[in-house]
């Protein structure tokens, strides 16, 4: 199962207000189904090698209930910021199981890194020399993190440019193609460097360019191995870190690759990636992942009370109660970035039918862009109304912008489709957002 169906959507919202938990100042709600995430996670899980380490991007979904139930199901997380790492340790994930990203690291924050032992993955020559200077500093204290150099694959753009990141140029990473002799003395120079790392993008990337991504590093990988054992007797790269980037389908009757499709032909192209790293006869390397959307999008909605109706010539307008704040992506670019829909009544009862106009879904801030869906074919709708948009679970919350003060809404999970809930945050109070702004 890939998406949430309007079925179960309806039922889960159903038990959801029978116990009361919309009240009338929630005139938006964000939904998990914990269920369906726990299975994700251990989908993922029994794709890849025992030993695995699956980071799990953070900006994908930085709730705290949500990461401590994936580092209770076994995973680390990807840290795109010094904020994620801190945010990371205070809910209990060890430094070890921490994968440390961002292009452009302090100082400070090498060092903080460094002393935890948190893995890094390093951007460029520059950071390199800094992390040297930081090791030869602490003299013969044994370094505790594992330090990986980020290599851009340069296996082209997906169809989304803002989220591609391995084209010709890229501000991530390493080239490939233009630094790869000295990527290799990089290598040789520098014991302390055991771990590749590559991202190709995020949604929009095709499996070709995905598994290229990886077996381009791959290639790389199986050189400077050969040449460190020749050199210093030892396969000095251990940790092969594969990103993220593998695309979910945000409409149920379009198929995405799938994670099993996506492992079964990175096994193709890079095979000795895939021993079990825990086992003693395995290959001697780590794998590691970063997926964020893939783990979280499809467990995840939001509803919203429809406020007003309005009726123009040729167009209806539902004016709801998230718009440019909570879908910032969908309002700014909606060829790239659209949703299913579906209209329940104030009972939660799904709606069927077509009005004979389309609809737009207007959100509540102070600019015309603040349209997250344009021409939909959907029911009649009414004040009263609940509109849900189909997976919602990665990158919208985590995206949420303060432009005009809005309050964020409460945000639920529940387990075997409403059987139980959980509060996961609270909707935000005047207090919130006057902290906020001073
Ligand atoms: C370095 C890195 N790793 C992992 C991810 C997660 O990508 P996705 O959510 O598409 O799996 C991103 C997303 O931008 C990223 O930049």
């Amino acid at each position: 199962m890939e998406n949430l169906s309007p079925d179960k959507i309806s039922t889960a919202f159903r038990k959801a207000l029978q116990a009361g938990l919309i009240r009338e100042v929630d005139s938006a709600v964000i939904f998990y189904d914990i269920s369906f995430l726990q299975k994700r996670i251990t989908d993922l899980k029994s794709c890849f090698p025992q030993g695995t380490l699956h980071g799990l991007a953070i900006k994908a979904c930085p709730l705290t209930g949500i990461m401590k139930l994936t580092k209770d199901l076994g995973c680390g997380v990807e840290a795109a910021s010094m904020g994620e790492v801190k945010l990371a340790l205070h809910n209990g994930f060890k430094p070890e199981m921490i994968i440390y990203d961002s292009p452009v690291k302090t100082h400070e924050e090498l060092e903080f890194a460094l002393n935890e032992g948190v893995h890094l993955n390093l951007d460029n020559f520059s950071e390199l020399e800094r992390v040297k200077g930081l090791l030869a500093k602490s003299g013969e204290r044994p370094v505790k993190s594992n330090i990986g150099i980020r290599i851009n694959p340069q296996v082209g753009l997906g169809t989304i440019l803002e989220s591609s990141v391995a084209g010709e140029y890229s501000k991530f990473g390493i080239p490939l193609k233009f630094k790869q002799e000295e990527l290799i003395n990089a290598f040789i120079e520098n014991d302390f460097l055991t771990g590749m790392h590559l991202h190709v993008g995020s949604q929009g990337c095709s499996l070709e360019m995905l598994v290229e991504g990886t077996g381009k590093l791959y290639d790389l990988m199986l050189e400077i191995n050969r040449r460190t054992m020749k050199q210093k007797g030892f396969s000095q790269v251990s940790i092969f870190d594969i990103g993220g980037g593998l695309p979910v389908s945000y409409f149920r009757d379009k198929q995405p690759v799938g994670m099993q499709t996506y492992v079964t032909a990175l096994k193709q192209r890079a095979p000795g990636l895939f021993f079990d790293a825990s086992s003693k006869d395995h290959g001697g390397i780590r794998l590691m992942t970063e997926f964020g959307r893939w783990a979280y999008t499809n467990s995840g909605w939001t509803v919203s009370r429809v406020e007003y109706v309005k009726q123009d010539p040729g167009i209806n307008t539902a004016m709801i109660h998230v718009g440019a704040d909570l879908f910032l992506r969908e309002c700014l670019n909606q060829k790239d970035w659209s949703h299913e829909y579906t209209v329940l009544d104030r009972n939660g009862q799904i709606k069927t039918g077509f009005a004979a106009n389309p609809w737009n879904l207007a959100g509540p801030l102070c600019f015309s862009g603040d349209i997250m869906a344009k021409g939909l074919s959907l029911p009649e709708v009414h004040e009263g109304d609940y509109v849900v948009i189909h997976d919602t679970g990665g990158y919208t919350f985590s995206m949420w912008s303060r432009f005009n003060s809005r309050f964020i809404p409460r945000i639920l999970g529940y387990y075997f489709d409403g059987e139980k809930f959980i509060q996961l945050k609270e909707r935000e109070e005047i207090e919130d957002i006057i902290r906020f702004w001073t």
